[in-house]
């Protein structure tokens, strides 16, 4: 795909947290690792931004294979948060990410407050442009999502990050939680300056053959188009009950799905598991979305953004 085909006659800019995306298609932390992978198939720089691989103050080997299954409609992994840590992360990966002007988002995990607190201080002389705080991580055995399933928890490590960047922060929350809107006000109280949802729902498949579970971790995160209707209610509540700004993800796949996702409530969105079934997913979904805007003729995509109509 050339640059000219995919070069936009519209603007598709969005502005989340006070920073102006070229358009509102992020590829999600985990599913499209530091941008490498991608290069040969297109400018990174026709995204909105790369949210990066999750990455932790020393480096992570992840959780044993197998660590990946299929669903119907969707996959579940066990991947574990495995990162070459920090350090790597910004000396190698960030200046290759960041070339051509890409808007990258740096998510980050711990196991403790203090490893939060670390890799955050870590980003902050770099050119990253937003944190995402990932306390929604279901594969790692410390930290991760038990951080994001209780407004104390929430409200603890969003304030011990806070306190230790100016970057924008994006707080990252977990679909496995009886009341998310909770979850969401507590980071928002403690300085959260946006919020992106879902991460994965916690699952697990079984081999009726072996009767074992088919992940080594026995259980893993599901994500994909399976997942798309509970991302859509969630970022309609989160949003309704906060004031910042919403990024919405969690089984993406077309431009229709993005339309649906900010009429919910999203100022912008990510595309993860798509891309493992189509690399080219999030190009197709900014043209998509430059062809909904013609024809609806919007002059900026922010004009859609929560206006799902009450019945
Ligand atoms: C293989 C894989 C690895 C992931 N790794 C991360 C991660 O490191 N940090 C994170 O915040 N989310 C991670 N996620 C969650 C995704 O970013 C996303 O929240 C979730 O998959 C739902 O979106 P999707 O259905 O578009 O994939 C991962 C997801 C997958 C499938």
């Amino acid at each position: 795909m050339s640059e000219s085909v995919i070069k936009c006659k519209k603007d598709l800019s969005v502005t989340v947290a006070g920073v102006k995306f070229p358009n509102p298609v992020i590829a999600a932390s985990g599913t499209y690792g530091f941008g490498q992978d991608y290069t040969d198939l297109y400018p990174l720089n026709i995204l909105g931004g790369i949210s990066c691989k999750g990455t932790t103050i020393n480096p992570k080997d992840g959780n044993p294979a197998p660590r990946i299954a299929e669903t119907p409609a969707g996959m579940l992994n066990s991947v574990g948060l495995q990162n070459p840590g920090v350090d790597v992360f910004i000396s190698e990966h960030l200046p290759k990410a960041k070339r051509d002007g890409n808007i990258i988002i740096a998510n980050i995990a711990g196991a403790t407050l203090d490893d939060y607190r670390a890799v955050a201080e870590k980003l902050e002389d770099t050119d990253v442009d937003m944190i995402e705080l990932n306390i929604s991580c279901p594969n790692v055995k410390q930290g991760g999502a038990s951080w994001g399933i209780t407004c104390d928890g929430a409200a603890t490590v969003t304030k011990a990050v806070r306190a230790v960047t100016k970057k924008p922060l994006m707080v990252k929350l977990t679909p496995n939680v009886t009341n998310i809107t909770e979850i969401a006000k507590a980071a928002e109280a403690e300085g959260a300056d946006c919020l992106s949802l879902i991460n994965t729902l916690l699952g697990m498949r079984i081999d009726i053959k072996t009767r074992r579970p088919i992940l080594k971790n026995n259980v893993g995160g599901f994500s994909g188009p399976a997942v798309f209707p509970v991302a859509v209610r969630m970022v309609w509540q989160v949003a309704n009950a906060v004031g910042i700004d919403v990024v919405g993800l969690g089984g993406i796949t077309t431009a229709e799905d993005a339309v649906e996702m900010m009429m919910a409530g999203a100022k912008a969105v990510q595309v993860g598991t798509a891309i493992f079934t189509d690399p080219y997913a999030p190009v197709k979904i900014i043209k998509g979305l430059e062809r909904y805007m013609e024809e609806n003729n919007l002059n900026s995509l922010e004009e859609i953004v929560g206006t799902v109509r009450p019945w």
